[in-house]
């Protein structure tokens, strides 16, 4: 294992920005010593901290005994005799407590129109579609993949499987046929949620059409039924003994549906997302201990109250928009934004025009939607946020990649008015929530650290043995106890979940986060200082190298690829390939052509997102004498810098200069 080096500025940032005392005062956690209270709490009984905020958060069916399993570690267990229903929680029981009228989603369509949904309303669709579900004949249990776009429907179709205990799979649609086959087969799902098309940036994007030439790639003979909802009313083929209407299932259905009450150990979803090697993993996330914590960081970190308006841009196709738009924000009663677009249509001022007209009260983002932004706003006057009255704000947050100190001040200074806090939420897919991250009314800020453990997270920097680090040094970054939303296992794969997660040389009980950190000396507040496997962060998403250079490969001209990252001053990471063709290394026009070509390959088998930025052709890659590839090398040159380090177990080190020429 070698540690990760910052991308970005300097990790030690001498400003620190103290805690608003009007912020304070009414937040949830108003203080450092309420935040420290609660560590202190779990630190003397961690069960007993858990179960209380279990039973406080969350209604229950049965009222759970058990609070954690730790019998068969790390496949850990948490409240497990208790059974409860997630869309109970999400809507009914406000529907009971009288806030049936109240607004839970403001949905603003890639057009600008905007329509409202009370709870009383997503409850009754909710109902319709999950009676819909069993009438098609899916069961608790059996999974269903959600292909759809940003979208109330979507949230209804995740809520809707949760209230009949079928477990979802939502698959991003910026995904290939292929990669949507492979999570279909892999999920063996009964049944597939999607739209006739998807309404992005002013354009039409086909999904249906996707759905058909995955499925008609083989091996998802699992599918009996694909559910379409009609988001444009574009054309799309239908298959009569397969497909039918989103609008004429629901139509037919009752607007009541008794929740079925699962075990919290019941898989509440499945998500999909990219290792270090082989294709990706089906991570495993439960119903009680995913639903606790999804409530309670939507609670703490945000410090949600009755009237916020909040406002989370990930799509639902992420880990983002499970926790933080499907499930947290619902769980608690709010009431938030689902914004079907993209930031920079009709113009780079969409998301400042939107917190103006909505009133939003607490926006959270990815640094790498704040950097484009922030370019777009010194290109053109007219989108710069001092252009918007952005004073409903009081409460910023982003996610998915460390934030570079110079976007968060632009953050915090035109966006925040310099009066709202900035949380940097340090989670992963894996984690399920929130687990590094200020608590706004508790914790002075540091631009670019996420500060400290949500209270109950036992998160530490270690070295390679599982020994702590000082402060100040960097290390990994494990978590030494369950917690209750964390990955119940890989779907399919419990050994790759023990060997990924809970490696025996850090003593078999730490979770392996996959991220580097440091502690700084003073404070102890960790920033994260990036991943220290083969993953790469591109625009806050995960994409293994591995998955890269199979595509690449599977290219009939490739002979052998390596892909690593290089930084990026806007996407963070950006995705480089070096490739060897089986035929002599083209130049000039060719290399650009075959360059284009072998980009639309990788969008083809893995999807836009996965699009190497740079390609560059060489004889050979830089090889050990026993044929290891030094990727090691491959991100310096990537990178623009003069390898510097001894090349001396090189078995060619000329093929370096050629790379290093080749662009
Ligand atoms: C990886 C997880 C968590 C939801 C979105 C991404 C990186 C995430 C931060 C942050 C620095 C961060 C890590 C992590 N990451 N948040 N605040 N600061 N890095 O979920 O796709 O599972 O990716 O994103 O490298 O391991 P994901």
């Amino acid at each position: 294992m070698t540690t990760g080096s910052p991308q970005h500025d300097t990790p030690h940032h001498a400003q620190t920005v103290p805690v608003p005392a009007e912020f304070a005062r009414h937040a949830h956690i108003g203080s450092r010593a309420a935040y420290d209270d609660l560590c202190a709490q779990a630190q003397a009984d961690y069960p007993g901290y858990w179960a209380g905020l279990a039973r406080e958060m969350v209604s229950w069916k049965q009222p759970f005994n058990q609070v954690l399993d730790e019998s068969n570690a790390p496949f850990y267990r948490w409240f497990a005799d208790g059974t409860l229903n997630v869309s109970y929680n999400c809507l009914d029981r406000h529907v009971e407590a009288g806030l049936g009228d109240k607004t839970a989603i403001i949905f603003e369509a890639d057009d600008g129109t905007v329509t409202r949904h009370s709870y009383k309303q997503l409850l009754e669709k909710v109902s319709q579609l999950a009676n819909a579900l069993k009438a098609q004949g899916v069961q608790k249990g059996d999974r269903v993949v959600i292909y759809l776009p940003m979208s109330v429907e979507g949230v209804i179709a995740m809520q809707a499987c949760a209230r009949i205990g079928a477990t979802h799979s939502v698959v991003f649609g910026g995904f290939s046929a292929q990669s949507l086959r492979d999570r279909v087969e892999d999920a063996g799902a009964v049944l597939i949620i999607t739209a006739d098309e998807q309404q992005r940036g002013g354009k039409s994007l086909p999904l249906k059409a996707i759905v058909d030439e995955a499925l008609s790639l083989g091996g998802c003979d699992s599918v009996r039924r694909v559910i379409v909802y009609r988001r444009t009313g574009g054309k799309v083929a239908f298959d009569a003994g397969r497909d039918v209407w989103l609008h004429e299932v629901m139509a037919a259905e009752s607007t009541t549906c008794e929740p079925e009450w699962v075990e919290a150990e019941h898989p509440l979803f499945l998500l999909y997302t990219s290792g270090s090697t082989g294709k990706p993993k089906g991570v495993q996330h439960c119903t009680g201990g995913y639903l606790l914590q999804a409530a309670l960081t939507t609670k703490w970190t945000f410090d949600l109250k009755p009237d916020d308006i909040f406002w989370c841009t990930a799509d639902i196709g992420w880990v983002t928009g499970h926790t933080y738009v499907a499930y947290g924000p619902l769980a608690n009663g709010g009431t938030q934004i689902v914004f079907e677009g993209v930031p920079t249509f009709p113009d780079a001022a969409r998301f400042w025009r939107m917190i103006e007209a909505h009133k939003v009260t607490i926006f959270y983002t990815a640094p790498t939607a704040i950097r484009a932004l922030i370019k777009a706003a010194e290109i053109t006057a007219e989108v710069h946020p001092r252009n918007f009255n952005l004073g409903s704000l009081r409460l910023l947050g982003t996610v998915g990649e460390p934030i570079n100190p110079a976007a968060w001040d632009w953050y915090h200074r035109e966006i925040g008015g310099g009066r709202c806090p900035i949380v940097d939420t340090f989670w992963q897919t894996e984690t399920g929530g929130h687990m590094i991250t200020p608590l706004p009314g508790a914790h002075a800020l540091t631009p670019g650290s996420c500060t400290l453990p949500f209270p109950g997270i036992d998160a530490a920097v270690v070295d390679e043995t599982g020994k702590e680090v000082p402060w100040g040094q960097g290390g990994v970054l494990v978590v030494r106890k369950p917690w209750p939303a964390m990955i119940r296992t890989i779907w399919g794969d419990p050994e790759r979940f023990k060997k990924s997660y809970y490696p025996a040389d850090l003593g078999g009980t730490f979770y392996l986060a996959g991220d580097g950190a440091i502690r700084d000396v003073e404070t102890g507040y960790f920033t994260i200082t990036g991943r220290i496997d083969d993953v790469l962060n591109v625009s806050g998403h995960r994409m293994g190298t591995m998955e890269i250079e199979s595509a690449l490969v599977s290219h009939p001209l490739v002979a052998e690829a390596a892909v690593v990252g290089r930084p990026d001053d806007l996407t963070g990471e950006a995705i480089c390939a070096f490739v060897v063709l089986k035929r002599a290394r083209p130049s000039g026009e060719e290399a650009r052509k075959l360059a284009a070509e072998l980009r639309n390959h990788v969008a083809q088998e893995i999807g836009p997102i996965a699009k190497p930025k740079d390609i560059r052709f060489g004889d050979n890659l830089p090889k050990t004498r026993s044929g290891k590839i030094m990727r090691r090398l491959l991100r310096v040159i990537a990178k623009g810098d003069a390898v510097t380090q001894d090349t001396s177990t090189l078995e060619n080190p000329a093929i370096l200069e050629q790379l290093a020429q080749a662009n």
